[in-house]
């Protein structure tokens, strides 16, 4: 069979694919590459756990294969046991009743964040997102023709979006967007502030959604939900960080009322259902507990480890690392190159970092981002690699 291979010169490629490049997968390129040829890497550049789904999930993923099902769709906002799982999951977390309807099953939470975004808001809609933040968040709502509008979250703000500060726009957004524990700077918005977040929001008819994927990953004290100042939030969760299950790919979603059909509608064109056979599985991520809270005790450590043996050039104007497992470090007093100080020191310790860049398209070239959710023993190796990198760099300089 033959067929043109000319790419015609009139063929589009849409506008909304015009999405900024993830500039920091260049620097983990980089650290996958040295890594293959044996060279002995340090990661701090990665975003997930090194350890395993809990074990009870994983014989539970086992005992459904061999139960040979057919393990067909689900329906799309998740299978009945596991809506009602994570219902419970609220009343035992939060002490806060949720109705199991109103919990849909997302394919990460990544989807959860279309779904979310596709079903509140329409093409030309602005919504606040906070700066730093997780790519996704701006990078999804440009493909959807939504405007994201840069909320300050830096030391000026004390690392916590300002209401104050949208009040003073020409107009408030239509959405605003949040995440606490936050990617990259670890920061917790202390519950008075959440509560105030959600008032606002409900007094101005903005719509809210809270990214919280990184609860249970704190470290001076429990996360609040959202859920508990109001209904009209968005909030969006998954198992891919605390219950250490990235690649499952199983997140949900609490909507409210008004915007469970158009969420359903939304899944069932896009993808469905979430898998099946992990779904099963994946009731069993809520009863795990004492394995799960294992994890997050060496998380501490790791921080600790990080924040007492770093040098003061990097955690000097460092956000507080409350949660999730990152420190967000100003490396200012050292470069003002993100890119080139992550390659350096790469390429000179081995030791992965993530540049701030893509977390902050207006100061990011200042800080460095370094996880913690590696093992111990690398977060001791990390702390003295970096500690001579710094005398060399700061000798070099001089
Ligand atoms: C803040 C935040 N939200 C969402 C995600 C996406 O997670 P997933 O799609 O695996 O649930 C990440 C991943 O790193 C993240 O850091």
């Amino acid at each position: 069979m033959s067929y043109n291979k000319i790419t015609p010169p009139s063929l589009k490629i849409a506008k909304r694919s015009e999405m900024p490049p993830f500039m920091a997968m260049d620097v983990m390129r980089l650290a996958a590459e040295l890594d293959a040829q044996g060279q002995d890497i340090v990661h701090l550049e990665v975003g997930q756990p090194s350890s395993s789904a809990p074990k009870p999930v994983m014989d539970a993923l086992v005992e459904s294969m061999g139960q040979q099902k057919s393990h067909g769709y689900a329906v799309a906002l998740g299978i009945p046991e596991l809506r009602q799982r994570i219902a419970e999951h609220y009343k035992q977390w939060y002490q806060i009743d949720i109705d199991a309807e109103r919990v849909a099953v997302t394919v990460g939470s990544s989807t959860g964040f279309a779904i979310s975004f596709m079903s509140a808001f329409d093409v030309g809609d602005r919504i606040a997102i906070p700066n730093p933040g997780y790519p996704a968040y701006r990078n999804l709502m440009l493909g959807m023709g939504l405007e994201p509008v840069i909320l300050p979250a830096g030391p000026n703000e004390g690392w916590v979006p300002q209401l104050q500060q949208m009040e003073e726009w020409d107009r408030l957004p239509d959405g605003l967007m949040i995440a606490s524990p936050h990617n990259p700077t670890g920061v917790v918005i202390p519950d008075d502030e959440l509560k105030k977040i959600c008032n606002w929001c409900d007094k101005h008819g903005v719509r809210l959604i809270s990214d919280e994927i990184y609860h249970g990953l704190s470290y001076t004290g429990r996360c609040e939900t959202a859920l508990k100042y109001t209904d009209n939030a968005i909030v969006i969760n998954s198992l891919s960080k605390y219950f250490s299950m990235t690649g499952w790919r199983i997140g949900w979603m609490i909507l409210p009322e008004q915007l469970i059909t158009p969420a359903e509608k939304l899944a069932q064109n896009l993808y469905i259902s979430a898998p099946t056979p992990n779904q099963i599985a994946a009731v069993k991520a809520f009863d795990c507990s004492d394995e799960l809270d294992a994890h997050v005790e060496r998380y501490k450590e790791n921080r600790q480890i990080l924040l007492s043996g770093l040098p003061a050039e990097l955690l000097g104007q460092a956000a507080p690392c409350d949660g999730a497992f990152y420190i967000y470090a100003d490396i200012s007093k050292l470069s003002n190159d993100s890119i080139s100080f992550a390659k350096e020191l790469l390429d000179q310790t081995g030791v992965a970092s993530t540049p701030g860049v893509d977390f902050d398209p207006l100061d990011g070239h200042r800080y460095l981002r370094l996880s913690f959710a590696g093992s111990t023993k690398t977060m001791h190796e990390a702390v003295k690699r970096i500690n001579q990198f710094v005398v060399n760099y700061k000798k070099d300089a001089a």
